[in-house]
């Protein structure tokens, strides 16, 4: 697999000649199946028209800090699923105010926030690279870890041959790979991930489920996927789109989960049970709609369903098996309990009462406990954060048994 397929790249352009050379980088990252999101400065647009980066990429293209809908903070959502951030042409002036630390436009912000490697083209007239100022907001962005690609030397804008060209678009995609591939610590690795709430039907019109929304999967799904991992998704119900890139599997019932865990775990490497599967349901499903009646009382039996995790961590051989649990109280406890009666590998456990963790919103806070017992507090940030550090955990385990 290549290592910029399924990648998100963000892409800005600045205000230099070379800016038309970026048209050319985004189709050849389309053509490696990065999901390309360009973003481009005021001074960007007088070089290459917004619509040209529109047609060739797979995203929109961000043009402000401020959108007319002042509910999103895109440079944040920008700037989160970002697995790389790539600037060609970058202006001077756009490095001198990344390396001091300004964000008074939309690509500045998302730099600013972004945890994703930022790399940078440099395109500017020779004078103008050679000049003091800019090499040193060079040096100390390079000191904490920005790449630079080029420039190179050759015929300028302006006529005349020095060092400063924009390094040409293939040799730029072809950096932007190696980076990527350094990052693939899952390549020929296979996992399984479930999300999302069951639905246990009740009658043809009615159902039992739970809060779930499937954001906390479907994160681990992507973050695996971006990583190299081969991702088998299973997902209950939910308004998601399915991730780009991962086998998905839509069940609705915790015995369509179970059948459909089972039938794909073969190949896996590990299994990530993140879905809010029902403990219990219905006895039985009435084929017509239960209708009201005179009785005040309606009694409902409900059967146990089969416990998909218990039963995976007794069939596991060497898979890692990793487990969630959402608590009200006891969380550690409680955890710790699961973590040995389903001999998982790691669980992470969430308070759900506790503001911004849990099923619905977008963040989470979490404790992870490993099968040595070691308790891991994680304090409050987004559920794809939240993904990277679980997978930087299965890594660690994966390298410990030598898998
Ligand atoms: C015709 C023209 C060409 C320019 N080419 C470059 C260039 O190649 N590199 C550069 O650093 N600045 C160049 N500039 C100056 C930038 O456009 C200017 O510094 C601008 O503020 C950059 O904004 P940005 O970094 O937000 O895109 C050029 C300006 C003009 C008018």
């Amino acid at each position: 697999m290549g290592a910029l397929r399924n990648k998100s790249i963000l892409v800005g352009v600045t205000g230099s000649i070379a800016a038309y050379k970026a048209a050319e980088i985004v189709r050849l990252l389309r053509k490696k199946k990065a999901i390309v999101y360009p973003i481009m400065t005021k001074a960007a647009t007088h070089f290459l028209s917004p619509l040209t980066l529109q047609n060739l990429a797979s995203q929109k293209v961000t043009l402000k800090l401020f959108s007319r809908d002042i509910r999103k903070a895109e440079h944040l959502s920008l700037a989160e699923l970002a697995d790389a951030c790539l600037i060609a042409p970058a202006t001077a002036n756009i490095i001198g105010k990344i390396a001091n630390g300004i964000a008074d436009d939309i690509l500045t912000t998302i730099v600013l926030a972004t945890k994703a490697p930022v790399l940078l083209a440099p395109a500017m007239n020779n004078m103008m690279y050679e000049n003091p100022i800019l090499q040193r907001n060079i040096g100390s962005l390079k000191a904490i870890g920005f790449k630079f690609i080029g420039p190179a030397r050759g015929d300028l804008a302006d006529g005349k041959i020095g060092l400063g060209r924009m390094t040409e678009p293939q040799e730029i995609v072809e950096c932007l790979e190696k980076v990527m591939q350094s990052r693939d610590d899952f390549l020929g690795k296979a996992f399984v991930v479930t999300a999302g709430p069951t639905r246990e039907p009740l009658d043809r019109v009615r159902f039992f489920s739970n809060y779930s929304s499937g954001k906390m999967g479907y994160a681990l799904a992507e973050e695996g996927a971006s990583r190299g991992a081969r991702i088998v998704l299973i997902s209950g119900p939910t308004s998601l789109d399915p991730p780009s890139g991962v086998e998905f599997h839509w069940v609705e019932s915790a015995r369509e989960m179970h059948k459909m865990v089972k039938e794909k775990m073969g190949e896996a490497d590990g299994i990530v049970m993140s879905a809010a599967v029902s403990d219990y349901a219905p006895a039985r499903k009435e084929n017509g709609k239960i209708k009201k009646t005179t009785q005040k009382k309606f009694i409902l039996e409900l059967v146990q369903n089969p416990d998909i995790l218990k039963e995976l961590g007794q069939r596991k051989e060497n898979k890692i098996l990793v487990g969630f649990c959402a608590e009200t109280k006891d969380l550690e406890k409680e955890a710790l309990r699961k973590l040995k009666e389903k001999s998982l590998d790691l669980i992470v456990a969430n308070n759900i009462t506790e503001e911004g963790a849990g099923f619905k919103g977008d963040t989470n806070i979490v404790t992870l406990i490993n099968n040595k017992g070691k308790v891991e507090h994680l304090s409050r940030r987004s559920k794809r954060e939240v993904a990277r550090v679980i997978w930087d955990k299965i890594r660690e385990m994966i390298e410990n048994r030598g898998l």
